[in-house]
């Protein structure tokens, strides 16, 4: 994408300022987030990017700057990422993950907004429970949480309003995403991320279960990748696409790699197998493939990476 106008909703995020690094020198971005789990010391400074500390939940706020910018492109990345916070406030959080991801379609269509292309990012959380794999786009869903409903839900409505009123909407479902800027703070944070922060500070790190669970790492450049030539791409309209690796790879696996890359020594402890776990995930990504997207992060070249980024 080059000389447009986006808007990355919840850009100061993990994946949202990993997007807006990479998009930055040619374009102007416009960043809107309440700061909740992003950090604007995540976002690139340039002249060219204008940042919103604001909720995406706030509709007449939202609708002024839609209007006024006139977006050619809208990254919907803002929302509540803790499974465990959306049960805790089903309510509260249904508002960010769906409700305000609804209102800009409404906003884009009652204003007829000329925009190129809307975003919307899912997870593999939607497949919830089901055994299958590896998990296809036209794989049953499950949804288990809150979370998952509203993502789900979320897509849903963006795929098939943008169809009934002719807006160019793509959704895609995220496996397991890592790499730098993603936050550690939460015990619900990424499992790589808490991996990361132990080795980093000697601190000790729990594994839940054997360890001997898997799951499809994607590094966050195949990540931003593919959310670029979903945008560009006009045969990606109103559908949805996996986004990953095809890969499983087991937490075990995981520590030895980062173990020999970082030559530090994880001092583990272990736990029962958290509860509501899946214990093995990877997708087909034959999809977005057939559009060109081929994930160029092997686990061991991203966490090799991750590791020299932090
Ligand atoms: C991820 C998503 C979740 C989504 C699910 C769908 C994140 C943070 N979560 O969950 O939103 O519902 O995919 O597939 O991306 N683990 C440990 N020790 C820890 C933390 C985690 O052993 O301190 C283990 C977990 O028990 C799990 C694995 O690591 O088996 C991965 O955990 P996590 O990173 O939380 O991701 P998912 O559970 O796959």
């Amino acid at each position: 994408i080059k000389n447009s106008r986006i808007l990355i909703t919840g850009g100061a995020g993990f994946i949202g300022s990993n997007l807006a690094d990479h998009l930055i020198e040619n374009n102007e971005i416009v960043v809107v987030d309440d700061l909740s789990m992003g950090k604007i010391e995540n976002l690139p400074k340039s002249t060219q990017l204008h940042f919103f500390k604001h909720s995406i939940t706030d509709t007449n706020f939202m609708s002024k700057l839609l209007v006024k910018w006139n977006f050619d492109y809208i990254f919907l990345l803002a929302a509540v990422a803790s499974v465990a916070d959306t049960i805790s406030r089903p309510c509260e959080t249904h508002k960010i993950n769906q409700d305000a991801n609804i209102n800009v379609m409404e906003m884009v269509r009652v204003n007829k907004l000329p925009v190129k292309k809307i975003l919307f990012s899912s997870s593999a959380a939607v497949y919830g429970n089901n055994p299958e794999l590896p998990k296809c786009e036209s794989s049953a869903i499950d949804p288990i949480s809150p979370y998952a409903i509203d993502k789900f839900a979320s897509e849903r409505f963006v795929i098939d309003y943008g169809k009934l009123y002719h807006i160019p909407t793509v959704a895609t479902r995220f496996f397991n995403v890592y790499g730098p800027k993603q936050n550690p703070k939460s015990p619900y944070s990424g499992v790589l991320s808490l991996i990361s922060h132990s080795l980093m500070n000697d601190s000790i790190f729990t594994i839940f279960g054997d360890g001997k669970q898997t799951r499809d790492f994607t590094y966050i450049s195949d990540v931003v990748s593919a959310l670029e030539l979903l945008s560009a791409n006009p045969i990606a309209n109103h559908e949805v696409y996996n986004v990953a690796t095809e890969i499983p790879t087991s937490l075990n696996k995981v520590l030895k790699i980062f173990e020999k890359i970082s030559g530090k020594k994880i001092t583990l402890a272990y736990k029962n197998e958290r509860k509501g776990d899946i214990r093995d995930s990877y997708a087909d990504v034959s999809k977005i493939k057939q559009l060109g997207f081929s994930p160029r992060y092997s686990i061991t070249y991203g966490l090799k990476k991750y590791w020299d980024m932090l």
